[in-house]
C-alpha cells in the first residue's frame, strides 16, 4: 500500500515510524512532515490544513490509504474530502469530529445518554454567563466552544478571572468564531489520564491509557502547553479503570452517534479525571494525542496499519492488538518561550549521540534541516522517548540522552512522570 500521512508533529513522526515498518507499507510519504519524518517517509511541502491540496497531492502520488494526524483538518472536513475523491481515510467525518470540534455538542451527548462529565452550561448572553458563574462560585473553568489550539480552557480560580475569560471569548477578541459560544463548567477534582480507542463507527477497540504533562514547568507550574511529556501505562489507568472508562463513556458514546447517523470512525482520544466514585470525561478528541502515541507507538507490538485500515473498512471486532508491559516515556525538549512567543531557527547538536542510549528513540515535533545542520521549528521540537521494564528506568534512560543533546536555546520538565515513579501498586 501507498500510505500518506497528514501532519508534520511528534505525533505523525510516530505513526510514521510505527507505519514504515509495517510490511504492508510499499511506500511513505508524509505532508508537511519535518526533518525527523524525512529519516522514515518521503515529505511532501502541503500545509496540514490544505484540504484541497492534500487531496490533489493524493491523487497525485496515488496512494491507497491516507492517515489524517490533527484535529483542525478533521473538524474542517478533511476526511470527507478524500472520502469523496474516492480515496480510504483514517479519520472521522467532519460530522463526526464535532466530539471534539464542539464543546457543547458533547456535553449534550453526555446530557442525552448519562454519560459522567463536569455539569456545564452553554452560554452566548455575557449577563447571563456573568449570573451563572456568580451562581456556581469560583473554582470553574470556562471553555470556548469551538476549536481554539488547545488554549480555549481557563480554568478560573476566582469569580473575577472566570468573568474576564467570558467576556474576552463572547467579545470575540480571543478565539474569534470559536469563541462566540462558551461552556461553563463544574471544576472537577482528581487525577487526569489519557485513553485511546479505535473506532470503525461500529465497533470499539481498546488500546491503552497514558498520562500528559500540560504545565510548561516542573511540579505542573506554569502556563498550560500541548503537552510536555508523557507515559504510559499510567498506574491510576489500570484494567479496571479503563473498564469502566470503556463502558461508561465510550460505548455509549460510539453508539450514540451511529444511532444519530454519524458513526465516529477513527481514535477517540478520551480525556478522564479519575477520582474515588470513578472516571468522568473531560474532553474528546477526534485524534491521537500528541505526546501520548509517541509512548503509545513505543509500546505497541502490533502492526498498526491492519487497525488503522480495519477503522475505515469495518472488521474491528475481529482484531487484536498486543502491547508491551514495559514502560514508555517521552521528554518534550521546547524552545524557550513556549507556549508564548518564540524564536525559529537555533542549531540543535548531538541528536545522533543521544538516539544510541539503549531504549531511546527521538520524534521529531518542530524541526528543519540545513544541509547537515538541524534547526529548530517549532515550539515543541523534540521528543526523547524511552522504553524500559520499569517506569524508573524509562525515566533514566530518556534524561541520559536529554543530557546528550547541546541545544541552548531548548528547555524542557525533569520530572515527567512523577506520579508513577516510586508509587506504589
Ligand atoms: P481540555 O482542552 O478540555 O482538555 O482542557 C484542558 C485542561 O483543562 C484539561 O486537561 C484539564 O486539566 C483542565 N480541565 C478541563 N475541564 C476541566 C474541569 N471541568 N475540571 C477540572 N479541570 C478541567
Ligand atoms: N496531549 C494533549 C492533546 O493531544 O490534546
Amino acid at each position: 500500500m501507498r500510505i500518506l500521512v497528514v501532519g508534520g508533529g511528534g505525533r505523525e513522526h510516530a505513526l510514521c515510524w510505527a507505519i514504515s515498518a509495517s510490511p504492508l507499507c510499499t511506500k511513505l510519504y508524509c505532508a508537511p512532515g519535518n526533518a525527523g519524518i524525512a529519516q522514515v517517509a518521503e515529505c511532501v511541502a502541503v500545509g496540514a490544513e490544505d484540504i484541497a491540496g492534500q487531496v490533489a497531492l493524493a491523487q497525485r502520488l496515488k496512494i491507497d490509504f491516507v492517515v489524517i494526524g490533527p484535529d483542525a483538518p478533521l473538524v474542517a472536513g478533511m476526511a470527507d474530502g478524500f472520502t469523496a475523491a474516492g480515496i480510504k481515510v483514517f479519520g472521522p467525518s467532519k460530522a463526526a469530529a464535532q466530539l471534539e470540534g464542539s464543546k457543547s455538542f458533547t456535553k449534550e451527548l453526555c446530557r442525552r445518554h448519562n454519560i459522567p462529565t463536569a455539569a456545564y452550561e452553554r452560554f452566548t448572553d455575557l449577563d447571563k454567563a456573568i449570573a451563572y458563574i456568580k451562581a456556581w462560585g469560583a473554582p470553574i473553568v470556562v471553555k470556548a466552544d469551538g476549536l481554539a489550539a488547545g488554549k480555549g480552557v481557563i480554568v478560573a480560580e476566582t469569580v473575577d478571572q472566570a468573568i474576564e475569560a467570558v467576556r474576552d471569548m463572547l467579545s470575540g477578541n480571543r478565539f474569534g468564531a470559536a469563541g462566540a459560544s462558551v461552556v461553563i463548567e463544574e471544576f472537577m477534582q482528581g487525577e487526569e489520564a489519557s485513553f485511546f480507542a479505535l473506532c470503525d463507527g461500529e465497533h470499539v477497540l481498546p488500546m491503552v491509557g497514558a498520562q500528559d504533562h500540560k504545565r510548561a514547568f516542573d511540579g505542573d507550574k506554569g502556563p498550560n502547553t500541548g503537552g510536555m511529556g508523557a507515559y504510559s501505562p499510567a498506574p491510576v489507568f489500570d484494567a479496571a479503570m479503563q473498564k469502566r472508562t470503556m463502558d461508561e463513556i465510550v460505548l455509549p458514546t460510539v453508539r450514540a452517534m451511529a444511532k444519530d447517523g454519524t458513526p465516529f470512525k477513527g481514535v477517540l482520544y478520551v480525556g478522564v479525571m479519575i477520582d474515588a466514585k470513578g472516571p468522568r470525561l473531560v474532553e474528546f478528541n477526534c485524534r491521537f494525542g500528541d505526546p501520548e502515541t509517541q509512548v503509545l507507538m513505543m509500546r505497541l507490538k502490533s502492526d498498526l496499519v491492519p487497525a488503522l485500515i480495519a477503522c475505515a473498512d469495518g472488521g474491528l471486532d475481529h482484531l487484536d492488538l498486543r502491547w508491551s508491559d514495559e514502560a514508555a516515556l517521552t521528554v518534550i525538549l521546547a524552545t524557550r518561550g513556549y507556549p508564548d512567543a518564540y524564536k525559529n531557527g537555533s542549531e540543535i547538536r548531538g541528536v545522533a549521540e543521544a538516539a544510541k542510549v539503549e531504549g531511546v528513540e527521538i520524534f521529531h515535533a518542530g524541526t528543519k534541516a540545513d544541509g547537515s545542520r538541524l534547526l529548530a521549528n517549532g515550539g515543541r521540537v523534540l521528543n526523547v522517548s524511552a522504553m524500559a521494564p520499569t517506569v524508573e528506568e524509562a525515566r533514566e534512560r530518556a534524561y541520559r540522552a536529554v543530557d546528550l543533546i547541546d541545544w541552548p536555546e531548548g528547555f524542557c520538565r525533569r520530572d515527567i512522570a512523577w506520579r508513577a515513579v516510586g508509587r506504589k501498586p
